[in-house]
Parts: structure tokens; C-alpha cells; sequence
């Protein structure tokens, strides 16, 4: 039986990320061996242990003699790369996602049960949002509390579909799903059944410790209360995918 982490041939690649060589395992991504090596690239929706959605594009990046972008975790390391992780470019994009998601929803930190710990406020720190250049939608979004122990929050989501992924992929139950497209896009529960009436929800609470805003949150929270802890996945992971 093999466990987890048996590895039979693994070929490594050699490549620069701004200026330093490091080497890695072709099968990484650019977002992986950044990591490794003590680089930082912003990332919102990738999470160690989930399949990669590409939904965030906050871990863009550059190549050397590339006028494109590309996505870091969605994008594996070949020989002979040349990565940039932080030019003027990169911070002017980053800087614009956070503002956009900014304005899409309704995120009043001061009233939030995230305020403190929260992903996308932490981001707008990192990126030096100080205003938001963007009209605000202010769209009124609807909030679920019908489940016994946890709400969702529509105004506070920022469709990384974490919560989606965490509940398919590691749990197995698949009671969040995506529905609708652009800015009507919406995560939902049992086909869009209240959470508190969902048929598959185990109430494992996996979602809601991995969602990186006050999105989901436990019912009894108030503002800046809310604290989330996300080290069962990596373990979770490996023992779900143990072969
Ligand atoms: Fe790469 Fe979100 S972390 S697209």
C-alpha cells in the first residue's frame, strides 16, 4: 500500500523566481514553490488540500519575455522559467481585484464578526487600499440563517468557492454548489433550498472555518469574534487522497 507523500519518479526543474534560482518538482505550481521558498504571492481563493479554481486572480504573476499574466496556482514551473511575483504591474492589478471586490459587496468591516481575522481585509492592508475607486454596487444580498448553528452571509462572500470545493472535495457531502454567472453569481445549498433545510449538509462546519471572510460564520458571533482555523485540511487531505 502506498501512503501518502510516496512519490515513484519525480523529475525536478530549476527556474528563477525574481532573480533567485530555486528548484522544484515539475508538478508544482508557481504559487507552491513561491511558498516553499519564502516568497509571498497574495492568493485569496487557492487553499493547500483543495483543487485549484483559479477564481481570484490575486496570485498573477509575470514572465520574463512575456507580456501575459499568469494565474501562479494554476500554473505549473518548467525549466528555465523566469518569474516576477512583484512589479509595479502586479501591485497596480492586485491592488485593482481587492477594490473590485471591494464595490461588488457589501463589506462593512467595522459590523463584520470577520473584522480582524479576515482574508480580504488583510489584503487590502498588503495592497495599500486606502479607497476604493469604483462605484460600490451596494446591492442588498440576502442573508441564510436558517441552519442551527451557522449563517451565510451573500453581502460578505467573495466567491472563491472554498466553501464549495472544502465541501465536495473533503467532506464529500456537496451541499454548496456555484449558481448564476458574473456579478448574479451566488453560492448556494441543495439547489438553492435554505441552508437550515438541506438534506446534505452534515453541519461539519468545514465551509465555514475555511471561508476567508465573515461570509459563513457560527450563529452566536458578534463583531471582530469570529476566529477560524483551517489545520485539519492539509491532513484531511492526505488521508482522503491516500492511495
Ligand atoms: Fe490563484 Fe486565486 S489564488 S487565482
Amino acid at each position: 500500500m502506498k501512503g501518502p507523500g510516496t512519490a515513484s519518479s519525480v523529475r525536478v526543474v530549476t527556474l528563477k523566481i525574481n532573480d533567485h534560482d530555486v528548484s522544484a518538482r515539475e508538478s508544482e505550481s508557481i504559487l507552491e514553490v513561491a511558498r516553499e521558498n519564502g516568497i509571498r504571492i497574495p492568493s485569496l481563493c487557492q487553499m493547500d488540500g483543495l483543487s485549484i479554481a483559479g477564481a481570484c486572480r490575486l496570485c498573477m504573476v509575470e514572465l520574463k519575455g512575456s507580456s501575459r499574466l499568469l494565474a501562479g496556482c494554476a500554473t505549473r514551473v518548467a525549466e528555465g522559467m523566469e518569474v516576477l511575483t512583484n512589479t509595479e504591474r502586479l501591485r497596480k492589478y492586485r491592488r485593482m481585484i481587492v477594490e473590485l471586490l471591494l464595490a461588488e459587496r457589501n463589506h462593512v468591516c467595522s459590523v463584520c464578526v470577520s473584522n480582524g481575522r479576515c482574508e480580504l481585509q488583510d489584503l487590502a492592508f498588503e495592497c495599500g487600499v486606502d479607497h476604493v475607486r469604483f462605484p460600490y454596487r451596494s446591492a442588498v444580498y440576502q442573508v441564510d440563517a436558517s441552519h442551527d448553528w451557522y449563517r451565510v452571509d451573500h453581502n460578505r462572500c467573495v466567491l472563491c468557492l472554498r466553501c464549495v470545493r472544502v465541501c465536495d472535495e473533503i467532506e464529500g457531502a456537496h451541499t454548496w454548489d456555484a449558481m448564476g454567472r458574473g456579478i448574479n453569481c451566488q453560492v448556494v445549498t441543495d439547489l438553492k433550498r435554505p441552508w437550515g433545510e438541506s438534506d446534505s449538509c452534515t453541519g461539519c462546519g468545514k465551509c465555514v472555518q475555511i471561508c476567508p471572510t465573515g461570509a459563513l460564520v457560527k450563529h452566536g458571533t458578534s463583531a471582530g469574534e469570529m476566529e477560524k482555523d483551517v489545520h485539519f485540511l492539509p491532513y484531511l487531505s492526505r488521508m482522503r487522497h491516500w492511495e
